[in-house]
This record gives structure tokens, C-alpha cells and sequence, in this order.
């Protein structure tokens, strides 16, 4: 697949998530077969005032490419600046018309975005002029189920030299919840002279190929269908060598959670590892038996040790567990 002058190896992207697709995350992420990662929302604002927290989002490496950052605001003069900053550090810019999260529609970025059209005609028109990278836009379908405008934003998007448009079928209104509409993505598809890109409800490799499928699609873009489960990119690409899906095992996610640990706390301190891997971990141990008492635990754990510890045994005695009770 391509994206202006992006070569980008599997028609699988990471989709960005806040609070879970930090440096670690995608870095445990890409060797299972994930073609373009991205940062989690940036503030444009933030980024121009030269918040450290906000930098930190940008932190990335070589193992950790190609990289799209993805951006957040309403002032087309802001975003052109942070569109310069953030140049040298990834390989595309995308800008979030899709955040349902209340002080971010409430400053007007985000999915309150899709209320403005014409705002978005310029914020585009100034990022344009700004960079030469690869620039996208991540949609909903509209505001809510009364104002879907999916395909006018996307028209304007193209007029202003966007080069692909991700579409996360629901309405601001509708947050995660209910069922993402793909028929939405199918009429973008039939109508876009740009890449698209389709998001939303991608939880095993049958319903990628059935987006792809369905919608005819570019390519697609998983989100939390990844929690616990890197392998999802893995059988995506599978199902479409015309292989099987594999289900990972006891074994494989142990050594996986373990990983993630050493990976996070490669750029994080030990206090901080601990809190937000516990989410992770639980997401690994998910379906196991034992999982809700490792929870209990897991979030109860207050060292690096105590954590490994937690998910050696644990692992240990789910194994056992599975090869006694299939
Ligand atoms: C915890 C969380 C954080 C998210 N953060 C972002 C974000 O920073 N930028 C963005 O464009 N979308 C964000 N999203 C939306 C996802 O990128 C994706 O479009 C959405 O979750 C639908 O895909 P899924 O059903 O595969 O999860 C987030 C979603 C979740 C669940």
C-alpha cells in the first residue's frame, strides 16, 4: 500500500489510542506484522507551547517506523506550526476529527470538527502548506445520527490535498458504543480518489477480511482488538496469505506480557510500569483460567518483581489448567 510517497509493507495499521499506544506498545506491536503505527493524539497546542509532557508523545526510534503522528486542535495557524515541528519525526501527519472526549470537542478539535466544515477546509489548507509529509485525517461518520457527514468532510479533505482518510463509523454521539457502520466505509470507498482507511470493531482476523471484503477498503486499522492480543495482526496477514488463524498459547502470552514489561520499562520508571502495565497484563490473562483472581493481584502489585512473579505462576498454573480441562 502507498500513501503519497509512503511505501507501507501490510495493509494493517495501529490504530492511535491514547493511553495505550505509547513507544512500548507499538514496539511490541510491529514485529507481529503491523505496516504503519501511530502516535497517540497530540496536542498541536501543547506541542507550540512547548509542553514536555506533550513532546513525550512524540518519543519514537528506529525500530519504531513508519511512524504517523497524529495531531489535535482547532487553529489552522497552530496545527501549520506544529505540522513544522513535528517534520523530522515521523513519516506522516494525521489530524484527529474524530475525539468524542468532552474538553477536547468542548476547545472545538476533535470530532466537533465534524461540525465545522469549513474550519476543517482551512485547518487542512494551512497543515498543506506546512508539510511536505504524507498528511491524513481519522473521521467519524458525523456528530450524531441526524448530521452524518462523513462524505462531506472526506470531500473537502481531498480538495485540500489530504492523501488517505481513516473512517471510525459512529457518530460522536454514539462514543463505542452500538456497532460501527462499515457500510459507511463501502460508500466512502466507492466515492474517495484517496487511500481509505477502515476503523471499528476489528476484534479477530475473519472480521478484518470481511471489512476488506465488504467495503473494499485500503486497508484496515485495529484498535482494541490489540489488547492482549498482538497476534491479531499476525493472523490478519495469515487469513490473507491463505493461511489459518493460530491461537497464540498459555505459553506465548506469558512470554509476550513479559516482554511488554521489559519493553516499558525501557523508557519508563519502575513506579510507572507498574501502574500502567496492569491493564495489559490483564488483557493478556483474559480468558484463562484464573484470570479474575491474577487480576486482583496484578492490580494489587506494587513492584517490577512482584509483578513477574504474579505472571510466572500465573502462567504456570493456567497451562496446567488448560492441558487438564481443554
Ligand atoms: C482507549 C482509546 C483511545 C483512543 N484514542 C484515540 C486517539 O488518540 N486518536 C484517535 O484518532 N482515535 C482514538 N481512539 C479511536 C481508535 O483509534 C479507533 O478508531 C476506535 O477505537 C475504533 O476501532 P476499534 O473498534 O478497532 O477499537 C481511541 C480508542 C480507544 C478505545
Amino acid at each position: 500500500m502507498k500513501i503519497k510517497s509512503l511505501h507501507i509493507k501490510h495493509n494493517i495499521l495501529l490504530a492511535p489510542m491514547a493511553g495505550i499506544t505509547d513507544l512500548s506498545c507499538r514496539l511490541l506491536m510491529r514485529p507481529f506484522g503491523i505496516g504503519l503505527a501511530f502516535t497517540e493524539m497530540v496536542s498541536a497546542n501543547g506541542l507550540v507551547l512547548g509542553g514536555d509532557a506533550t513532546k513525550g508523545l512524540l518519543a519514537s526510534e528506529p525500530a519504531d517506523r513508519p511512524l504517523g503522528i497524529q495531531l489535535f486542535g482547532e487553529n489552522p495557524v497552530t496545527l501549520a506550526e506544529a505540522c513544522r515541528q513535528v517534520e523530522t519525526q515521523g513519516e506522516l501527519i494525521d489530524l484527529n476529527i474524530g475525539c468524542p472526549v468532552k474538553k477536547v470537542v468542548r476547545s472545538g478539535a476533535g470530532s466537533a470538527l465534524m461540525q465545522t466544515p469549513k474550519r476543517v477546509a482551512q485547518i487542512l489548507a494551512a497543515m498543506r502548506r506546512a508539510t511536505t509529509l504524507p498528511l491524513t485525517v481519522k473521521i467519524r461518520s458525523g456528530w450524531d445520527s441526524s448530521s452524518i457527514n462523513f462524505l462531506e468532510i472526506a470531500h473537502i479533505a481531498e480538495q485540500e490535498g489530504v492523501d488517505a482518510i481513516t473512517l471510525h463509523p459512529r457518530t460522536r454521539s454514539q462514543g463505542f458504543s452500538g456497532k460501527a457502520d462499515w457500510s459507511h466505509i463501502g460508500e466512502l470507498k466507492r466515492r474517495a480518489t484517496i487511500p481509505v482507511i477502515g476503523s471499528g470493531d476489528i476484534f479477530d482476523a475473519e472480521d478484518a477480511q470481511r471489512m476488506l471484503k465488504e467495503t473494499g477498503c485500503d486497508a484496515v486499522m485495529i484498535g482494541r482488538g490489540c489488547y492482549g492480543n498482538p497476534w491479531l495482526a499476525k493472523n490478519i496477514l495469515a487469513l490473507q496469505q491463505g493461511a489459518s488463524a493460530l491461537t497464540p498459547s498459555v505459553d506465548d502470552r506469558r512470554e509476550v506480557a513479559l516482554r511488554h514489561i521489559a519493553i516499558f520499562l525501557r523508557y519508563n520508571s519502575e513506579r510507572k510500569t507498574v501502574l500502567d502495565m496492569r491493564k495489559h497484563l490483564c488483557w493478556y490473562a483474559k480468558g484463562l483460567a484464573g484470570a479474575a483472581q491474577f487480576r486482583v493481584h496484578i492490580n494489587q502489585a506494587s513492584s517490577i518483581d512482584e509483578m513477574r512473579s504474579l505472571i510466572l505462576h500465573f502462567f504456570q498454573h493456567a497451562a496446567m489448567a488448560t492441558t487438564e480441562d481443554p
